[in-house]
């Protein structure tokens, strides 16, 4: 089974997946943990291009989604393939959801041509469930610190950002949804476990 956490940046994907991961393995189940992009050698290679070159001036839009791809297709192939098999569950801190939105909604290469590409390559890889961490335009520049490259291009994009996962879950309900990440950590947590047990 393959389970993604998704979101904006500063909703707290990073700290669910954690958590998710140990509740996992104390009810007894095998479970791999994985970041995109990153989890090989040539992902986190593209990661540190990703976070550190400047967008606007050296970095296109197409470029930029190829990248991700690149990493996802270097992941699938080098581990996803094999793990799957093996573990129980795989934990994705951001996946293919990320790239639809980001790339296809908010960066403007077009929510159905970026779907089209996600299918065509890793339709056999899909999440099975897919939890987007969901929370107020306040909380998420509350959380974030303006570091990475990604992370400076402002609250227009942001917003765009939270809607654009929002309109995900509405289309999806089946395999999307929503979690108010506008609390502590501990209930947010309860709440993805709900949901998480509920489909093993
Ligand atoms: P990351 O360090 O993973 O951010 P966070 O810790 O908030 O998850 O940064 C990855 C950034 O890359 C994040 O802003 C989202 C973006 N991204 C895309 O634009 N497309 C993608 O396909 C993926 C996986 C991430």
């Amino acid at each position: 089974m393959i389970i993604s956490i998704e979101g904006a940046d500063g909703t707290g994907k990073s700290s669910i997946c954690r958590m998710l991961c140990a509740k996992m393995e104390e009810a007894g189940l095998d479970c791999l943990a994985l970041r995109e992009p990153g989890s090989t050698a040539l992902g986190d290679r593209i990661r540190q291009i990703l976070l550190n070159f400047d967008r606007q001036t050296c970095l296109s839009v197409g470029a930029e989604f190829f990248l991700f791809c690149a990493a996802r297709a270097q992941l699938i192939e080098e581990v996803v393939a094999r793990q799957i098999k093996k573990r129980d569950v795989l934990v994705f801190d951001r996946y293919i959801d990320s790239t639809i939105v980001y790339q296809g909604m908010v960066m403007g290469l077009g929510y159905e041509r970026v779907l089209n590409v996600m299918h065509t390559f890793f339709g056999e890889f899909f999440p099975d469930l897919t939890i987007v961490l969901d929370s107020s335009i306040e909380k998420v520049i509350e959380r974030i610190e303006m570091g990475d490259r990604i992370e400076k291009r402002g609250k227009i994009f942001l917003e765009k950002v939270l809607e654009g996962f929002r309109s995900l879950a509405s289309m999806f309900p089946e395999r999307v949804v929503l979690v108010d990440s506008n609390r502590p950590l501990e209930e947010v947590m309860e709440d993805v476990w709900k949901i998480v047990s509920a489909r093993l």
